[in-house]
C-alpha cells in the first residue's frame, strides 16, 4: 500500500514530513494463531537444559499469567513442566519471572467434585481427556475426567484478571471449587538448595453479594525475600499479594485451614488455608469464575475485575480482547515459507519476548496508573514493572522491544527510574525487589540503547537528570563494603551489589575487578567496560542541559563521553593475558587478575555462567573499533577466525547460556570476508538449539532473551552492540517476510508530536506502521549470502546495517546460495 502523502507539508526535497491521518481506520492484523505452539521449551532433562517456559494465558507484558499447573513451582521449578500424561492438579496465576527465580504473589483455583475439598496435592490431580487439551496465548481449553464426573475447563485473561468457565457434568456428587491461599512453600538458599520448606501467611474472607460470591484475600509469599538487599529487607517484608475472585453462583461456602473443612466459615488466616464454594448440580453447572489480582489491595483487585472484564463478558469475549494484543503483536510478520516448524518458532519467539517485564502497576479511575512498591512499602502514582532479568535482556530482548513494544518503552523506562528513586540504584534483577542476581549495572545499556534509538523525547528534563544521575551512579559509586564484600552468586544478608569491585575497576593504576576479593572477577571486569562503552554513547546523546545539570554533578568541564570511552578501553585489556609462553598467539586469553596484578593461575576463576574461552570473545571486548584490537591479539584476522573455529568446532561455545548469543556474529563483524562463517554457524546454532516441541529450546528462555536472538536472526541480523545503533547481517530464514514497524518506535525522537517521517516512502497509514521487506529466495535451504542490498545498495562489503534502515522500512534483499 502506498503511503498517504500531504504534499503541503512537504519540507525538503528529500525528507516527507506528514500528519497521521486522523480518521485513518487502522487495519486490525490477525492473529496467526496455528503457528504459535505455547508448549516449546515446557520441559527439558534439567532445569539448565530446559526453556523454563510455560503455556501461559496472558496478553503482552501481562501482570499475572495463567497456566495449567502440574507441579509446585520456587526457584528451580516452574508451576508447569510438560510430560506426555501429566495430571492437572489446578491453575495458578503465577509471577515467577524465570525457572531460576523466585514465585510471589500467586493465585490459584482447582475445580473438584465430592463431599470432601481435596486440597492435597496428589489427591486433587486429575486426569485429561484425550483430544481435548487447546493451547493458546489467550485461552486455554481441557475436559478433566475424575472419579465424580467430568469438568470442562475454559480459561482466559486480562492483564490482573484470570477468567474461567467450569463446567461440570455427570457429577454425582456435588462439585466445587477450592481457592487456595497459602501453600508449603520453599525457600532457596545458594548451596544448599532444596532443603527449605517456608509457610507464608495469608488471609480469607468471603462476602455474599446477589447471587454471587466475593472471595478476597492476601498472602506473603517471596520467595526470593532471602536475596533482597539489606538496606531495604525491612521495608520488602510489607509486600503482600492480594486478590477477589467473584464466583458466579454458589449453595454453600468455607474455608479450608490445611485439610480441615470450616463449613459456612467466612474468614481465615494463617497458613496453608483456602476457601471452597459449592454449587447445586441439578444436571451440568456452569460457574463465571473471575480472579483479580493486586499488589495495592482487595478492593483494587475488585476495581480491576470491573475494569478489565465486564460483567456481561463470556470467556469467549476476554478471549478476543487478549487475542486480539497478541495479534498486534504477532500479525505484524507476515512470513511466506514452506518451513512451519521455524515459522513457529518464529511467532512463539515473538511472544516470549513480549512478556516480561510485567505489569505491577493498577490502572484507577483518574487515570494515573498507582503501583506497590516494596522498595518503600508505599503506594505511588506512575507505571511499574518487574520481572528485569537485565543481564541476559540487554542482549536482544530488549532491542527487539525498542522496535515491536515501543508503546512500553517510556512505562518501562520510568519502572526503573522510580526503582532507583525509591531504592537508590536502577534494577540489575528484579523480581518484586532487587535480588543482585548476575552481574553488572547492564541497566545502563538499556537506557543508552533507548536514547540512541530515538526516545529521548519521551521524557522530561527532569526524568533525562534522574536518568543521567542513575546512570553515573553505576559507573562512580561503589557498592558498601565493596573491599570487603564478595557479591558472589545468590549472597544472602548484602546490600545492593550494583558494580562490586568498582573501587579497584576505577583505580587508574589498577582497572580491573580483583579475584581475591569479588566472584566473578573477570565477567565484571569485561562487564563493567561494556557498560562503561553504553554510557559514553548516552553521555555523547544527552544535552549539556543535562549531563552537566544533576544534582551529583555539575562540572561543567568534565567530558563524560571520553571519559567512560577511555576507562573502557584500557580497562578490558587489564584481564587480558597476552603472555601465554604455549606459542600460539590465537590461544590468548581472558584470565582473573589478584589485587597485586598477578594473573591467577586457575584459568576457570572468574567467570559468570561461562568459561574463558566465552568470555575472551565477551561483548566488552567487540564494540566499535575495539574488536579490531581483539583480532590482533589474536594474531591478525587468520588467527582470530581460527580462534573462533576452535571456539565453535571444539565445543566451547555454549549456547544454551547467554554469553555466547553474539558469538556467531563476530566473525563478519571482524572481517566482512568471513561472513559465510558467521552465516553457517548462525543456521547450525538455529537448528540444534530450537524445534518446535516441548523440548525446543536447548537453554532458559530467560524472559525473552534466547527466542529473541531466534527473531533477529531469523530477520537476517542481530544487535552485536545494540546501544550503538548497528546490527551485524547474518543469514535470514525465510524467503520473505513483510514485517510492519509501529510508527511509534521511530517518532519518539523527532520530536515532532508524532508526525511520520518517510525517508524510505514505506509509511502504511491503514497499520500506521513501516513496512519493512526482508527478501531472501529460497532460504530454508540456502543458508550463504552472495549479496545482500538495503534499499538496492550492496552492504556485502560491511555486512551491517544500521537501526534506521530497520524502522523506516524498505527492502532488504539477500541473495541466497548454497554454498560458502
Ligand atoms: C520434567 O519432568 C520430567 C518427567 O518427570 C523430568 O524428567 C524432567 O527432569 C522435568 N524437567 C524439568 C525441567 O523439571
Ligand atoms: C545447573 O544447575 C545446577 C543446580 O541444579 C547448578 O548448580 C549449576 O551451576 C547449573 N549449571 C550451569 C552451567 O548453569
Ligand atoms: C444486588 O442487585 C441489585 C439489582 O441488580 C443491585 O442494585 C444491588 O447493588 C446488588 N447488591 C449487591 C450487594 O451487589
Ligand atoms: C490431614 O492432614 C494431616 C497433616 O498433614 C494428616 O496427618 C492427615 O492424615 C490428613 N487427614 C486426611 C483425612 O487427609
Ligand atoms: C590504587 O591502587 C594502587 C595499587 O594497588 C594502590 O596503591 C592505591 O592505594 C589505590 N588507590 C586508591 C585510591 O585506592
Ligand atoms: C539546571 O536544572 C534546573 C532544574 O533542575 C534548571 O532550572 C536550570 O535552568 C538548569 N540549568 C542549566 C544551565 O541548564
Ligand atoms: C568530549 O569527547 C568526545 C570524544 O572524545 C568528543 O567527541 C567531544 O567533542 C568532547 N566534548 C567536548 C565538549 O569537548
Ligand atoms: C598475589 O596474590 C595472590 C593471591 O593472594 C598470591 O597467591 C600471590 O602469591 C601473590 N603474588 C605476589 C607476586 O605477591
Ligand atoms: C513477498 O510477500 C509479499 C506479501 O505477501 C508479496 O507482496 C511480495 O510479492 C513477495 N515478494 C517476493 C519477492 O516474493
Amino acid at each position: 500500500m502506498h503511503p498517504h502523502r500531504h504534499p503541503t507539508l512537504l519540507v525538503t526535497t528529500t525528507l516527507l514530513i506528514f500528519l497521521f491521518p486522523a480518521h485513518a481506520q487502522p487495519r486490525n492484523f490477525p492473529l496467526p494463531s496455528s503457528f504459535i505452539n505455547p508448549l516449546i521449551g515446557s520441559t527439558g532433562p534439567e532445569p539448565n537444559l530446559s526453556g523454563g517456559t510455560i503455556p501461559s494465558v496472558s496478553p503482552p507484558f501481562g501482570s499475572c499469567r495463567w497456566v495449567v499447573q502440574n507441579q509446585q513451582n520456587f526457584v528451580s521449578q516452574t508451576a508447569f513442566n510438560y510430560t506426555e500424561n501429566y495430571k492437572v492438579h489446578g491453575f495458578i496465576g503465577t509471577r515467577q519471572p524465570a525457572i531460576w527465580m523466585g514465585e510471589s504473589a500467586w493465585v490459584g483455583v482447582v475445580p473438584g467434585s465430592g463431599d470432601k475439598i481435596k486440597t492435597d496435592w496428589e489427591e486433587r490431580g486429575m486426569d485429561r481427556i484425550k483430544g481435548t487439551e487447546q493451547f493458546g496465548v489467550g485461552f486455554y481449553g481441557v475436559e478433566l475426567e475424575q472419579e465424580n464426573g467430568k469438568i470442562k475447563v475454559e480459561m482466559s485473561a486480562t492483564s490482573r484478571v484470570g477468567h474461567f468457565r467450569f463446567t461440570f457434568t455427570d457429577t454425582p456428587q456435588q462439585p466445587y471449587i477450592f481457592i487456595p491461599v497459602t501453600r508449603q512453600s520453599t525457600l532457596f538458599h545458594a548451596g544448599d538448595i532444596y532443603d527449605h520448606s517456608y509457610s507464608p501467611l495469608g488471609t480469607v474472607e468471603i462476602e455474599e453479594k446477589n447471587s454471587s460470591l466475593e472471595i478476597c484475600g492476601s498472602n506473603d509469599e517471596f520467595q526470593d525475600q532471602v536475596l533482597v538487599p539489606t538496606s531495604i529487607a525491612d521495608t520488602a517484608k510489607g509486600f503482600k499479594g492480594f486478590f477477589c475472585a467473584r464466583v458466579s453462583a454458589y449453595s454453600s461456602y468455607g474455608i479450608m485451614e490445611g485439610n480441615i473443612t470450616k463449613e459456612g466459615v467466612d474468614s481465615g488466616n494463617g497458613r496453608e488455608i483456602g476457601s471452597f464454594v459449592r454449587f447445586n448440580h441439578n444436571g451440568a453447572v456452569v460457574v463465571d469464575v473471575r480472579i483479580g489480582t493486586s499488589f495495592i489491595s482487595t478492593d483494587q483487585a475488585l476495581r480491576n475485575i470491573d475494569s478489565e472484564i465486564p460483567e456481561k463478558d463470556e470467556v469467549e469475549d476476554t478471549r478476543k480482547k487478549t487475542e486480539a494484543k497478541w495479534a498486534e503483536k504477532l500479525g505484524r510478520f507476515e512470513i511466506e515459507t514452506d518451513d512451519v516448524e521455524s515459522k513457529t518458532v518464529f511467532l512463539t519467539g515473538v511472544v516470549r519476548a513480549m512478556q516480561f517485564p510485567y505489569e505491577v502497576h493498577d490502572p484507577s479511575s483518574r487515570g494515573v496508573n498507582r503501583y506497590y512498591s516494596a522498595y518503600d512499602n508505599a503506594v505511588h502514582e506512575g507505571d511499574s514493572y518487574s520481572g528485569y532479568s537485565i543481564w541476559d535482556t540487554y542482549r536482544a530482548a530488549w532491542p527487539l522491544q525498542l522496535i515491536f513494544a515501543p508503546e512500553r518503552i517510556p512505562g518501562i523506562v520510568r519502572s526503573m527510574l522510580n526503582d532507583y528513586k525509591e531504592g537508590g540504584w536502577l534494577p540489575m534483577w528484579k523480581n518484586i525487589v532487587e535480588t543482585n542476581i548476575m552481574v553488572s549495572t547492564h541497566a545502563d545499556s538499556l537506557l543508552a540503547e533507548t536514547i540512541r534509538k530515538g526516545f529521548i523525547s519521551a521524557f522530561s528534563d527532569e526524568e533525562l537528570r534522574t536518568m543521567w544521575e542513575a546512570v553515573w551512579k553505576d559507573a562512580s559509586v561503589p557498592p558498601a563494603n565493596d573491599e570487603s564484600t564478595v557479591y558472589s552468586d545468590r549472597q544472602e544478608g548484602v546490600d545492593f551489589e550494583a558494580r562490586a569491585g568498582l573501587t579497584t575497576y576505577m583505580n587508574d593504576s589498577m582497572g580491573w575487578v580483583a579475584d581475591d576479593v569479588h566472584s566473578e572477577s573477570v565477567s565484571r571486569t569485561l562487564d563493567y567496560a561494556y557498560d562503561d562503552h553504553v554510557l559514553s554513547i548516552l553521555a555523547s546523546l544527552l544535552p549539556d542541559r543535562i549531563i552537566r545539570n544533576t544534582t551529583t554533578n555539575t562540572d561543567r568541564s568534565f567530558n563524560f563521553t571520553q571519559f567512560l570511552d577511555a576507562r573502557a578501553r584500557k580497562n578490558v585489556w587489564t584481564v587480558w593475558n597476552d603472555r601465554d609462553s604455549d606459542g600460539q598467539s590465537n590461544r590468548r586469553h581472558v584470565q582473573a587478575r589478584f589485587l597485586n596484578g598477578s594473573f591467577n593461575p586457575d584459568t576457570t576463576a572468574g567467570f559468570t555462567e561461562g568459561t574463558r574461552e566465552v568470555y575472551s570473545f565477551s561483548q566488552g571486548l567487540v564494540w566499535g573499533d575495539l574488536i579490531n584490537e581483539l583480532v590482533e591479539r589474536r594474531g591478525g584476522i587468520q588467527g582470530f577466525v581460527q580462534s573462533l573455529d576452535e571456539f565453535f568446532d571444539g565445543g566451547e561455545v555454549d549456547f544454551t547460556n547467554e554469553p555466547s548469543h553474539h558469538t556467531p556474529y563476530l566473525y563478519a563483524l571482524a572481517s566482512p570476508g568471513h561472513a559465510t562463517s558467521t552465516q553457517r554457524r548462525v543456521r547450525e546454532l538455529a537448528r540444534v538449539n530450537f524445534n518446535n516441541t516441548p523440548e525446543g529450546l536447548s537453554g532458559n528462555e530467560d524472559c525473552g532473551q534466547t527466542s529473541s536472538w531466534y527473531v533477529f536472526s531469523a530477520m537476517g541480523f542481530y544487535p552485536v552492540d545494540p546501544a550503538s545503533g548497528e546490527y551485524v547481517l547474518g543469514s535470514p530464514f525465510f524467503s520473505n517476510m513483510t514485517v510492519y514497524i509501529p510508527r511509534s518506535s521511530v517518532v519518539h525522537g523527532d520530536g515532532d508530536g508524532g508526525r511520520v517521517k518517510d525517508p524510505h516512502g514505506t509509511y502504511d497509514s491503514r497499520t500506521d506502521s513501516y513496512i519493512l521487506n526482508i527478501i531472501a529466495e529460497g532460504a530454508e535451504n540456502k543458508w550463504f549470502v552472495e549479496d545482500v542490498r538495503v534499499n538496492g545498495v550492496s552492504r556485502k562489503d560491511s555486512m551491517r546495517i544500521k537501526h534506521e534502515d530497520v524502522v523506516w522500512g524498505g527492502v532488504v534483499e539477500f541473495d541466497m546460495v548454497d554454498s560458502e
